[in-house]
């Protein structure tokens, strides 16, 4: 009897020292994370008490615990860290429950205790998808001895991957060569990740990819570039390479998707090119970094200055032109002046005859830079005509300087969107199986972007769309805007424009400085290691180079200024303006004359009537005066 109590008491230590030692290892594994943590512990059968005690443990530590899944947010997914026991008969269900709600994978953490004697190898638990992103321990129980190992497989295909993450023997041990997750899982042993490719120029590109021959450079170099970095993202990641080709980036149209987001979205294709961030696509796919900058701009040749502007009054400023005015009339008063003083000394043909009209007339011949016949004879009238040719000569010098340098300026009146939709240069748009354009324009609701994209695409009429050999060659004759990716526009413009016409190419941007950005499947298990491994492409300069090499740079002129362009009509359209009005301007003042002349003949005839009248009334009267002795 007492030999049993003894056994008992022994047993009863034995079994609580046991569960004190699990207790402990699981409390040193969480304080070893130093994360946050809420421990859920699902279908555990170690009994109340054991549970409470373990409990009361984590409280201490600062975790908190659950035996639920239920009632937390996703936002605290990370804190979660799961805890199941191998023994247990409702492990199985946990598994499977895991297995079908992904929790396996990034960010849930999972520790899993199993003891000596057990096989783990032919377990469900061979079977879970413990990808590559997926953080799970197992704890093998040995005594007082406990081993862990990381298991995980690069794809479903390969046999379970064992790593040493360290033992417990009373104190804890971590021989992880690196705490974070993603540099010790790099390896994805050749699976096969693959890649959708956005052709939209040319087929031509396939074979040029599959090459790798950098050649055909403006047909689809950003899809070229993105490979090329991913190529090199999957060579770090020992990953077999496969690309698809999808023909469109993929929209969402009634509901469906289209193009390479719905590869993405079915699993045909891990990644792909570049795209631009939607929130509907948000929706669908997770994005990293950006590789190659998808350049969408309206490209344009800046429009002449006259266009803009009245180049004739541009080389003043007003105050000038207000001094020149006060000036004129300044110099007609003074010769009016003097010239009346001349004719009262003297008078010869040639003088100016003491009018305003010939003052006027010699002040507006100076103005012009034209010579004039009848000039002041007098030296008072001399020195003012002397002074105000100085005058003006210097003035005319700087004018015809400046007008020269204008007539041949491009104007540099272009460079925001709102200068552009304010612009009357005609808008277009790329459309040779491209369908970017249909979908960006109406993206934005905003008033310029608005205006723009009914310029672009009118209501009622046919859209703006043009090939890129149309476009760019339209491009070349002037005020028009060609809304495109700018490495196909880029490079015809390098080989069908003259030097001189280069000079003036501008770009605006549309998009507003959205650039593309690499898709990725939202659960993928490869998610976060191709992202590191972008990450590193770009910190070493790999995509820099990447991306000068497959890009086309804007254009530049080497001859600028040195090319002759002749004047054209439109240069000199604010004099024809000018002269129409002077034409219509003395149209009315003939018609004025012809008024005043008729109404003074009119008037002259009136006046000649009543005289008349009172003529004969007079002589009438008269002759009754005479008539009365008379008779
Ligand atoms: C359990 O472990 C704690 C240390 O974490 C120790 O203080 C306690 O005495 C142990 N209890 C038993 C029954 O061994
Ligand atoms: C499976 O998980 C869900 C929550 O993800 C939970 O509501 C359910 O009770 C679990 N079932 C089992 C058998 O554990
Ligand atoms: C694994 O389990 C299956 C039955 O579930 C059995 O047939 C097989 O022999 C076991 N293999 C090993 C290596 O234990
Ligand atoms: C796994 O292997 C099977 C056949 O060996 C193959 O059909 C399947 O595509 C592979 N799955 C993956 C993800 O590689
Ligand atoms: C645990 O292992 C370490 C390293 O092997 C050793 O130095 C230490 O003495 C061991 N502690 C116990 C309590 O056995
Ligand atoms: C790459 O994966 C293969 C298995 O496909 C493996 O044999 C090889 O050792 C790995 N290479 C590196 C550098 O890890
Ligand atoms: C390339 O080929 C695909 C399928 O053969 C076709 O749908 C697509 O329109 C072609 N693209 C070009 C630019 O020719
Ligand atoms: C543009 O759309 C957003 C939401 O789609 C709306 O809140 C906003 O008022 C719209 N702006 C204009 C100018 O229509």
């Amino acid at each position: 009897m007492k030999a049993y109590v003894i056994f008992l008491i022994i047993f009863i230590k034995y079994v609580l020292a046991r569960d004190n030692f699990t207790i402990n290892f699981i409390n040193s594994f969480i304080e070893n994370e130093g994360k946050p943590t809420i421990v859920i512990s699902t279908g555990l059968c170690w009994g109340k008490h054991i549970e409470l005690k373990m409990v009361k443990l984590f409280s201490y530590l600062g975790v908190r615990s659950s035996s639920s899944i239920g009632g937390h947010s996703h936002i605290q997914d990370q804190h979660l860290l799961f805890l199941a026991d191998m023994e247990c008969p409702e492990v199985l269900d946990v598994l499977n429950n895991a297995t079908s709600n992904n929790l396996f994978q990034f960010p849930f953490r999972w520790l899993i205790l199993s003891r000596e004697g057990s096989d783990v190898t032919n377990s469900t638990l061979w079977s879970c998808p413990l990808l590559t992103d997926s953080d799970l321990v197992l704890a093998a129980i040995k005594g007082n001895y406990v081993t862990m190992t990381e298991l995980h497989k690069p794809s479903m295909n390969h046999s379970m991957q064992l790593t040493q993450r360290g033992f417990y023997n009373g104190s804890f041990y971590d021989t992880r060569p690196h705490r974070e997750l993603y540099r010790r899982r790099k390896d994805l042993m050749g699976t096969t990740v693959i890649m959708s490719n956005v052709i939209q120029d040319s087929n031509d590109t396939k074979e040029h990819i599959e090459k790798e021959d950098r050649l055909d450079l403006h047909n689809d170099a950003v899809v070229k570039g993105c490979w090329m970095v991913a190529k090199h993202s999957y060579e770090m990641l020992n990953a077999t390479r496969r690309h698809i080709y999808s023909y469109r980036w993929g929209y969402k149209v009634n509901g469906q998707w289209s193009g390479m987001i719905a590869d993405i979205k079915s699993n045909k294709a891990n990644t792909g090119t570049n795209c631009f961030i939607t929130t509907d696509r948000l929706e669908e796919v997770a994005f990293t970094d950006m590789v190659m900058p998808v350049r969408l701009r309206f490209i344009f040749r800046q429009p002449p200055l006259p266009y803009i502007a009245n180049i004739f009054s541009l080389p003043f400023s007003t105050d000038v032109w207000i001094a020149i005015v006060v000036c004129s009339v300044a110099a007609t008063l003074a010769l009016f002046f003097t010239s009346t003083w001349d004719v009262s000394m003297e008078r010869n043909p040639t003088q100016l005859d003491g009018s305003i009209s010939d003052a006027l007339l010699l002040t507006l011949s100076a103005v012009a830079q034209q010579g004039c016949f009848i000039e002041p004879t007098r030296a008072p009238g001399r020195i003012i005509e002397w002074f105000f040719f100085a005058a003006l000569m210097a003035l005319y010098a700087a004018y015809s300087a400046n007008i020269v340098v204008l007539l041949q300026a491009p104007s540099n009146s272009i460079r925001t969107l709102a200068q552009l939709a304010a612009s009357k240069i005609t808008l277009g748009a790329a459309d040779v199986d491209v369908d970017y354009n249909r979908f960006v324009f109406s993206l934005y609701n905003d008033s310029v972007r608005m205006g723009i994209y009914r310029r672009v695409i009118p209501e009622n009429g046919p859209p703006n769309f043009y090939s890129f050999d149309q476009g760019v060659e339209k491009i070349r004759q002037g005020l028009f805007a060609f809304h495109a990716i700018a490495e196909p526009v880029y490079h015809r413009i390098v080989e069908t424009f003259k030097e001189a016409e280069k000079c003036d190419i501008s770009q605006v941007d549309f998009v507003s400085g959205f650039d593309g950005f690499t898709p990725i499947k939202k659960d993928s298990p490869y998610l976060e290691v191709i992202r590191v491994t972008y990450k590193q492409i770009r910190e070493s300069g790999i995509q820099s180079a990447v991306v000068r090499r497959f890009s086309v740079p804007p254009p530049h002129c080497v001859t600028s200024g040195s090319t002759f362009s002749s004047v054209g009509l439109l240069d000199v359209w604010p004099v024809i303006i000018f002269m129409l009005y002077g034409v219509a301007f003395s149209i009315f003042i003939f018609f004025a004359e012809l008024l005043v002349h008729k109404l003074l003949i009119e008037a002259r005839r009136f006046m000649c009537k009543r005289k008349d009248l009172r003529l004969r009334r007079r002589i009438k009267i008269v002759n009754l005066h005479r008539g009365k002795p008379g008779k």
